[in-house]
């Protein structure tokens, strides 16, 4: 476990070096770990620091407005992309194909905006985990391998690289920032895009969003998981009235774990496992099923693709 006083300083005095007179630039996502990188290079630089937003349209409910609100003291740039990936997702069904399609629109959108701002450093959020799941080839990241930087950024300035997402939070806690950040549940990169399996719709899209706004609205208080969402599985038989009906497979995922690596599935009441089903199938009429994920990792990763 670091010493976080001595870490905060200590990066701040890296990110003061490294940035020296130039302008930086990073994508803040409103997770702990770009929303910490964001604070730690304020401290350091100030109005230098120039933070992105992307909204890529696969974005949980809620979230845009969200990070407006929290970030409203710092110059925050938001770029509406929802579109955009969509139209770059139309046709793919392979999860890497899909994971490569949005971090390369990412990094287009990115460099579009960083180009206008003029910034020669980047700043990123980028985690231990994230390093070595990358570098083990097992998926590429969003946020780390795969991404295709056309910019030429005379820096990349990475100072969470050595921490574990706990030793992410206590760094959050002792800047001062809101308890809602800090506990915040780690979001991947490429968004609702790995909780809808095979190509990804705009409906699809709709539907995992209302149902991952439900599991969480369920689950997050009363368990504090590290993670709980919705998955889109597929199309399934189902009867709604007097009609047989296709309609949508959703999944619950709820686990814990320590750092993202391994993950025990959470034992949630039965009764409030079914509540969550109906609530599901009721508040989104094109849901017909509702599963509960039993799977630890491994075998399973913790999200679908
Ligand atoms: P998996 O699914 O590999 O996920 O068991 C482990 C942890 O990483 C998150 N995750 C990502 N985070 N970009 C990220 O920033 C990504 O591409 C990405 N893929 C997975 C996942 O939510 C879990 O916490």
């Amino acid at each position: 476990m670091v010493n976080t006083q001595k870490f905060i300083s200590q990066s701040i005095e890296e990110i003061k070096t490294a940035a020296s007179t130039e302008k930086v630039v990073m994508a803040l996502s409103g997770g702990v770990d770009s929303s910490v990188c964001a604070v730690l290079a304020a401290r350091a630089i100030g109005d230098r620091l120039i933070p992105i937003y992307i909204d890529t349209g696969l974005m949980r409910k809620g979230e845009t407005d969200r990070i407006r609100a929290l970030f409203s003291d710092i110059h925050l740039q938001i770029v509406e992309a929802g579109d955009e990936f969509l139209a770059s997702l139309k046709g793919i069904t392979d999860p890497e194909a899909k994971r490569k399609a949005i971090g390369e629109r990412f990094i287009r959108c990115f460099e579009r905006e960083a180009k206008k701002q003029g910034a020669k450093c980047l700043l990123q959020g980028t985690i231990y985990p994230d390093r070595i799941e990358s570098e083990g080839g097992i998926k590429s990241h969003h946020n780390v391998g795969g991404m295709p930087l056309h910019m030429e950024f005379s820096k990349v300035i990475e100072p969470l690289r050595d921490l574990y997402k706990d030793e992410v939070r206590d760094v959050a806690g002792a800047l001062g920032m809101p308890k809602e950040i800090q506990h915040r549940m780690p979001f991947p990169g490429p968004g609702l895009a790995v909780r809808v399996l095979g190509e990804v719709t705009r409906e699809k899209v709709e539907v995992i969003r209302e149902a991952n706004w439900i599991v969480e609205e369920e689950l997050v208080e009363e368990y504090h998981p590290w993670q709980c969402f919705a998955a889109l599985l597929g199309l399934g038989t189902g009867v709604k009235g007097d009609n047989r009906i296709h309609g949508w497979i959703v999944a619950i995922r709820a686990v814990n774990s320590r750092d993202g690596m391994t993950a025990d599935p959470i034992n949630i009441p039965f009764d409030h496992l079914t509540k969550i089903g109906s609530r599901i199938s009721a508040e989104i009429p094109s849901v017909s099923r509702v599963v509960y994920d039993i799977t630890a990792k491994p075998p399973a990763t913790i999200e679908y693709e």
